[in-house]
């Protein structure tokens, strides 16, 4: 139990363990280190307090220690029941002055009731990965409401919910969709989800990748850079889409394009990576490969039909950490790693470092924006301002030490006349 009662985490003593990594995470955060300092300058959260629901890894930890620089008293609880790093927990709480309320392995209660223990900070603004924080607040916190000045979403499954929140007329503050700013869409999705949720696998597994055919349905960005690093290791790649428009980029890119229900018969492992329900479900189970592999990339736990599997299944065991056998009455075996949910979180560290310093210095700036203009923004979901983007690429290729080319005043001019033609 924590030593703090204002916390519930796994082990206090965790800490050293949990410092030393984050740490190690800021080493590849140079862009979210320069913010940390102008935060801890200017001091733009004086008196603020942030509820932040997200998962609980060390470059998490380095964003809230940004914000903390900035002023901000933070409470912390985790966007998913698995993705916990309990170390980072008491390092965060033991070191670094946040709440936080975490544990990885928690039943679905104790992971709304740290939501609601977050909340209890009675925050100005909120931090979400998958909108159950907001979704909370709206739902049974209606009190904190009125002092909430405004938030950020970092996950596209959060957006999409909260775009269905706004056209209901529900939603009440401003939300900044920072999974959709150009940063985090081009690098997060596609290079982080992409190595992060082959590292989860082959953590899970250590299967060998060559040779095997790999199931990846959905190519939004996430499927796009799934379908490359498993292609770079070896694997023979199978896109199902329902856009006919990404499904040929698929085939264009080399890979196999088929449906769900035809891939299901040849694939060794699937991965999910839509934002839908039931992707994967009873009637590709029924086809599968003895020993074929289930995992999910997205956000929540919907894509594969885990409950149909179940009640498919005439025995299920544990086999190794983050492995599930389900044995079908036909003794095919089926691996489902952990538990349908977020494998790139459950079974690795999700995305690297370098890819969130990106992620996170969007967020980070995104919340001085907020918290200086926020109360003049209207209820609903709005973009990263398009300088934060340009200015946190400018950043990170600085501290790359590299230089890129500036148009000339003859270059401009260009651009911006009519007249000149062939
Ligand atoms: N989402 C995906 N990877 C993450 C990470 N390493 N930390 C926090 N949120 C994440």
């Amino acid at each position: 139990m924590a030593a703090d009662p204002t916390s519930d985490i796994a082990d206090v003593g965790l800490a050293d363990d949990g410092d030393a990594r984050i740490e190690w995470a800021d080493r590849s955060m140079p862009v979210l280190a320069r913010v940390r300092e102008r935060l801890a300058k200017e001091r733009p959260f004086a008196g603020l307090r942030f509820a932040a629901c997200m998962h609980v890894t060390t470059e998490t930890a380095n964003l809230v220690r940004a914000l903390r620089e900035g002023g901000a008293d933070v409470a912390l609880c985790a966007s998913n029941p698995l993705s916990t790093q309990d170390d980072t927990a008491a390092a965060l709480v033991a070191r670094h002055g946040v709440r936080v309320f975490a544990r990885s392995g928690v039943d679905v209660e104790t992971y709304y009731r740290h939501i609601d223990a977050a909340l209890d900070i009675a925050p100005d603004l909120v931090f979400d990965d998958g909108c159950d924080l907001v979704n909370t607040l709206h739902a049974s916190r209606t009190e904190l409401l009125g002092g909430v000045r405004g938030g950020c979403e970092d996950t596209t499954s959060g957006a999409h919910r909260l775009r269905r929140m706004a056209e209901d007329g529900a939603l009440r503050f401003p939300m900044v969709a920072v999974s959709e700013s150009t940063t985090n869409d081009m690098f997060d999705n596609r290079y982080g989800t992409g190595q992060s949720t082959l590292d989860g696998i082959m953590r899970a597994t250590n299967l060998l990748v060559a040779g095997r055919t790999v199931v990846v349905a959905g190519y939004g960005l996430c499927g796009q850079g799934i379908a490359e690093r498993a292609a770079g290791l070896g694997a023979r790649v199978v896109v199902t889409e329902v856009d006919p428009v990404r499904a040929l980029d698929a085939l264009m890119q080399g890979h196999q394009v088929m449906r769900m229900r035809d891939a299901a018969a040849v694939g060794d492992v699937f991965v999910t990576a839509t934002g839908n329900a039931a992707v994967v479900n009873t009637e590709h189970f029924a086809v599968m490969k003895d020993g074929a592999v289930l995992a999910n990339a997205g956000h929540f736990d919907v894509e594969i039909d885990v409950r149909a599997l179940t009640s498919l299944a005439v025995a299920r065991r544990r086999v190794r950490r983050q492995v599930e056998e389900y044995v079908l009455d036909s003794g095919r075996r089926l691996l489902l790693l952990a538990e349908g949910r977020v494998v790139n979180l459950a079974a690795a560290e999700g995305h690297p470092p370098a890819v969130m310093d990106l992620s996170f210095a969007v967020q980070a700036l995104s919340a001085v924006w907020l918290a200086r203009e926020g109360s003049a923004l209207a209820p609903g979901v709005h973009a990263v301002p398009a300088d934060i983007d340009r200015e946190v690429a400018r950043l990170k290729l600085l501290a790359a030490g590299l230089e890129i080319d500036a148009m000339t005043t003859e270059q401009l001019a260009y651009l911006r006349s009519w007249r000149q033609g062939s």
